[in-house]
């Protein structure tokens, strides 16, 4: 292994390839102190990532990220509303347990139609130009639109969504000065959105998940609380757009680097959850996360003491060799190709992930049957978000023909 690998990452600029430097952590230095921020170890081996997830007692996600970042969700330094995100078991079931119902696999059914009409409108706006930037024109609209149609938010507040599809959730200690404050004034203006969009569903309730959630919030706790809803509807609005956008990015690119793939999944839709879930293995949209460190305690015989920080690094355990044969190789035939961590593990592992995956079967099955001879217009140019902490495209323009309308 060499020694030469500069650790730059988490870093604005390292996002592009953090890859080299996971195998350097993974082989020599597993659990590994960040020099400058002594109170920071990252963890980036399957198993140890894993384990960390799946202890909550020790490892907590209370607060984490709103210590670490300084600010919630919603913009909030005191963090008097806490996101399920933000809370350990067994508070964190209840919170989890007032979206899970809207969200569920059993009701994702009846979203399907739907989402298919969303997924065919925005192919319709660009099958006759030949060219596009999928970004730009799919992967970063479909989820806004269906997160805008879930939550009932009408079209004329778009722009505002938006603004927070880039909202960093872990990153800000390593962001520029300037970028944080952008990202604190985005953090408030989601508070204030929500905060009015809540109190309009308490007083007019409708068939939307935010009077599910206010529903299920009131008959659970007899009074209406505004800084609880607003907390959980804070989390899957915006812990469903940027995430699902990076995988349908990761997975269109992947396919493309793999067109002999593109072809079986266009013979064969039934490939295609396979082909999503490596790869969100490859390239995972979250490729880190946080916990506070509550005791001292030990991983893979590194002694940590109580009150750092762990960064649990899924991108990296993602392609650890223990886990994974020949890691780096994009095969969605691989055995438990599921096994991933794209969608974390333990109690906080993705509510919305079911979503996420119908999401992006729907938009590749009707892109491969609607588009042929799909191609990068410019291969060396596909270039990553700048995000301490997300791995997504920025850009990915393709050309390809539209397949004639039957009939
Ligand atoms: C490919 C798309 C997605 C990826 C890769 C992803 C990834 C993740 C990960 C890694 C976590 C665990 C965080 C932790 O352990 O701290 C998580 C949690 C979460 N995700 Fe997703 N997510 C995706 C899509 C979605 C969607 C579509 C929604 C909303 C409908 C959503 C809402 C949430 C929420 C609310 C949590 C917190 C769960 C909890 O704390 O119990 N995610 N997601």
């Amino acid at each position: 292994m060499s020694a030469a690998v500069e650790i730059d990452y988490p870093s604005t600029h390292g996002a592009e390839c953090p890859y080299s430097v996971y195998e350097f952590w993974r082989g020599e230095a597993p659990v590994y102190n960040i020099p400058d921020r002594p109170h920071i170890w990252v963890v980036s081996r399957y198993e140890d990532v894993k384990y960390v997830a799946q202890h909550p007692e020790v490892f907590s996600s209370a607060g984490s990220r709103r210590r670490l970042n300084g600010f919630d969700f919603v913009g909030d330094a005191d963090g008097a509303g806490q996101t399920m995100l933000e809370s350990d078991p067994p508070v964190h079931s209840a919170k989890r347990a007032l979206v899970f119902p809207s969200i569920k696999p059993g009701r994702l059914r009846a979203h399907e139609p739907w989402i298919a009409e969303i997924v065919d409108r925005l192919i319709d706006g660009i099958a006759d130009r030949g060219e596009c930037d999928f970004v730009a024109d799919f992967s970063e609209p479909l989820p806004v639109e269906v997160m805008m149609r879930l939550f009932a938010i009408p079209a004329r507040d778009r722009p505002l969504l938006d603004e927070w599809s880039d909202l960093e959730f872990s990153g800000i200690p390593w962001v520029s000065a300037g970028e944080r404050e952008r990202q604190l004034r985005n953090a408030n203006r989601l508070g204030e959105y929500l905060t009015e969009l809540a109190l309009e569903r308490r007083e007019s309730p409708g068939d939307d998940l935010v009077s599910e959630v206010i529903r299920a919030q009131v008959e659970r706790d007899g009074d209406f609380d505004l800084v609880e809803t607003r907390a959980q509807l804070s989390v899957v609005l915006a812990g469903g757009a940027a995430t699902t956008q990076h995988m349908l990015g990761g997975a269109l690119l992947l396919l493309l680097e793999h067109p002999e793939e593109l072809e079986r999944c266009r013979r064969d839709a039934a490939r295609i959850p396979r082909v999503l879930e490596e790869a969100m293995r490859l390239e995972s949209s979250v490729q880190w996360v946080p916990r506070a460190v509550e005791r001292d305690t030990e991983i893979a015989g590194t002694s940590i003491p109580a009150g750092s920080y762990v960064l649990l690094m899924f991108g990296s355990a993602n392609r650890d060799p223990a886990a994974f044969d020949d890691p780096a190789r994009f095969d969605p035939d691989r055995p438990h190709v599921q096994r991933h961590l794209a969608f974390g593990s333990g109690p906080h592992s993705c509510v919305g992930a079911p979503l996420a995956r119908l999401e992006g079967r729907i938009a590749f099955e009707r892109l491969l049957a609607r588009l042929r001879d799909l191609r990068l217009v410019d291969p060396g140019d596909t270039p990553h978000v700048p995000s301490p902490s997300f791995r997504g495209l920025r850009r990915l323009r393709i050309a390809f023909e539209a397949v004639p309308a039957a009939g």
